[in-house]
């Protein structure tokens, strides 16, 4: 029987495959179901730096979108902060797996202070999703900068380990990883599914599009994960969009990834889907004598090309020029 167990974020996992932040992962039940399915750990669902600060009575008053502020105050009572630190303490007393926290967050404003509340409720570690997106025309490293800065303040207020989750649109995602290393960071998740806009032409309103993600997307996950892996090797990569059956789970820690995160897949079809993901993901591992993780990670990544903007550009030319 293959060994499933992985490091990530230097925990040990008792199987690579995590149900990542969303509301699949709200309350003590659903984690129980959770931990009974199989998974190896579990990302709670976010709190937003706007309700942490809103309930430190710092909210946004020059808040340009009054029916943002209206949300987050709705939304706030009831999903208080309060209740997010039980839902820790709680969620610790009754299951074994770890639980990962999870702040969505712009700023490296005074919201900071409550991860060391959450680390004090027993969190397993703290996954950051920072979603920023640059409207004013100001370079790169201006955004870039305000990431590093947030994150150096985190790990200066917890010891446990420190997640990030991380959008694809980076001029130079290898040069973030990296850098996010060396400022703390205990581990990277590639990639976080932004918000995406759709307009409705009959109704001539902005809408949103799907939010849940469809196989296809796994292409650039998978790209991301060979490329890092091979060329960062001290941080642990968990792998996220696009992962809808064992193949992609396979697949990603073939190309080097520590864990791979699961969700819309479970939106579609149960979180006792993670059973099956599982158990396909052993057989696959038995049937080619792969006696454990450790064995499969990284034996596919980008590690046999040299340079592979060289090589994707060669696999570019061959396939396009081939075609009338
Ligand atoms: C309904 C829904 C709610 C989500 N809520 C969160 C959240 O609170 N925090 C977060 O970091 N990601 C959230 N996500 C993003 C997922 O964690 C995940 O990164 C994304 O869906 C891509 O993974 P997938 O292809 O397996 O769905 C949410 C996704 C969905 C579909």
């Amino acid at each position: 029987m293959a060994d499933l167990t992985t490091l990530y974020a230097g925990l040990k996992l008792r199987n690579p495959i995590i149900v990542s932040s969303s509301g699949l992962v709200d309350s003590v039940a659903k984690i129980k179901k959770i931990e009974a399915a199989g998974a190896g750990a579990v990302v709670l669902k976010s709190l937003f730096e706007e309700q942490i600060n809103h309930e430190a009575g710092r909210m946004m008053t020059d808040n340009a979108y009054p029916e943002a502020a209206d949300y987050i105050l709705n939304y706030s009572r009831s999903n208080s902060v309060d209740q997010y630190l039980d839902l820790i303490e709680n969620v610790k007393k009754e299951v074994n797996i770890p639980i990962f926290a999870s702040i969505n967050c712009v700023s490296d404003t005074d919201w900071i202070g409550f991860a060391s509340k959450m680390q004090a409720a027993g969190a397993d570690g703290l996954e950051l999703n920072i979603f920023i997106l640059p409207v004013d025309g100001n370079s790169s490293t201006v955004y870039e900068e305000q990431y590093f800065k947030l994150v150096e303040k985190v790990r200066n207020t917890i010891d446990i380990p420190l997640i990030i989750k991380m959008s694809s649109y980076f001029t130079n995602i290898l040069y973030m990883v990296n850098k996010l290393y060396a400022i703390g960071a205990n581990a990277v998740v590639m990639f976080n599914r932004l918000y995406e806009p759709d307009i409705n032409i009959e109704e001539m309103k902005m809408t949103s599009a799907e939010v849940f993600s469809s196989p296809s997307d796994l292409r650039q996950t998978l790209r991301w994960i060979s490329l890092v892996s091979d060329r960062q090797k001290d941080i642990q990569l968990s792998a996220s969009t696009g992962v809808h059956d064992y193949k992609a789970i396979v697949k990603l820690l073939l190309a080097g990834a520590s864990t791979v995160q699961v969700c819309s897949v479970l939106y579609k079809n149960g979180v006792d889907h993670l059973t099956q993901m599982i158990g396909d993901l052993e057989t696959w591992m038995d049937s080619r004598n792969m006696e454990s993780v450790d064995m499969m990670r990284g034996k596919m990544s980008y590690r046999n090309h040299k340079d592979p903007g060289i090589w994707e550009r060669s696999q570019f030319m061959r396939y396009f020029s081939n075609r009338d």
